[in-house]
């Protein structure tokens, strides 16, 4: 399965889930950010000690299709979009099994995924498909509730479905970051690795329907 982390907005979370992600479920990534924000973590993570994940960067539509087609159909990867439209982005959310879009819950948002969904409804119609992004509610205060507000507005874009599950803003996330570790990787559970499991059960849940 194809999961692709994309928002056309930058400094959602896209790079910070799509690396817990690849850890917790050791799946490789392709990274399409020019910022190579996570090979940059991968490096800090060898400077810790730690092995080597498997990052690629390829900087091409050519080059991405070579990676693309060298995977082996099982081969779950992760593709970390940088927070930009591109040919090479529209590639890899046309081509993906799973567009997941984290936002933050704040009316504020609604510009960037009037944007964003743009972006799905012209490659849905440029390839005669009906793409669906799949809103992740991440970054927020862990103790919100209620998210009618962005229930609300997500219900009214045609190319977008609501994720049941929500990441919080919590310093897990990015103090594991800050050693090149996931937080999968702690050596006690926390609510971090609690909400990202969660998030997981639901990417398996929905690659089986
Ligand atoms: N759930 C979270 N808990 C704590 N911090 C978070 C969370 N999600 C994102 N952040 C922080 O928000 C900032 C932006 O996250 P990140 O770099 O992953 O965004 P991005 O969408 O990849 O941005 P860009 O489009 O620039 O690549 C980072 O400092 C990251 O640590
Ligand atoms: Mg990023």
């Amino acid at each position: 399965m194809i999961i692709t982390i994309a928002h056309s907005k930058g400094g959602v979370g896209k790079s910070l889930l799509a690396w817990h992600l690849s850890v917790a479920m050791n799946v490789p990534i392709i990274d399409l950010d020019f910022q190579r924000t996570l090979v940059y973590i991968d490096q800090l993570r060898q400077l810790n000690g730690l092995s080597a994940r498997t990052i690629l960067h390829p900087q091409s539509t050519e080059e991405f299709m070579d990676v693309f087609k060298a995977l082996d159909e099982t081969q779950d990867i992760i593709i970390d979009v940088g927070g930009f439209d591109s040919d090479l982005n529209r590639m890899a959310i046309y081509l993906s099994d799973m567009i997941i879009t984290p936002a933050v819950d704040r009316a504020t948002e609604i510009a960037g995924l009037h944007k964003f969904h743009d972006v799905i409804q012209q490659i849905s119609e440029s390839t005669e498909t009906d793409l669906k992004a799949n809103i992740l509610l991440n970054d927020v205060s862990p103790s919100a509730r209620d998210f009618s507000l962005m229930e609300g507005m997500v219900a009214q874009f045609p190319h977008f479905k609501m994720m049941k599950s929500v990441v919080s803003h919590r310093a897990d996330f990015y103090k594991t970051m800050n050693e090149g570790k996931g937080v999968s990787e702690l050596p006690s559970s926390t609510k971090a690795l609690d909400e990202l499991n969660t998030l997981i059960a639901e990417i398996r849940k929905g690659s089986e329907e």
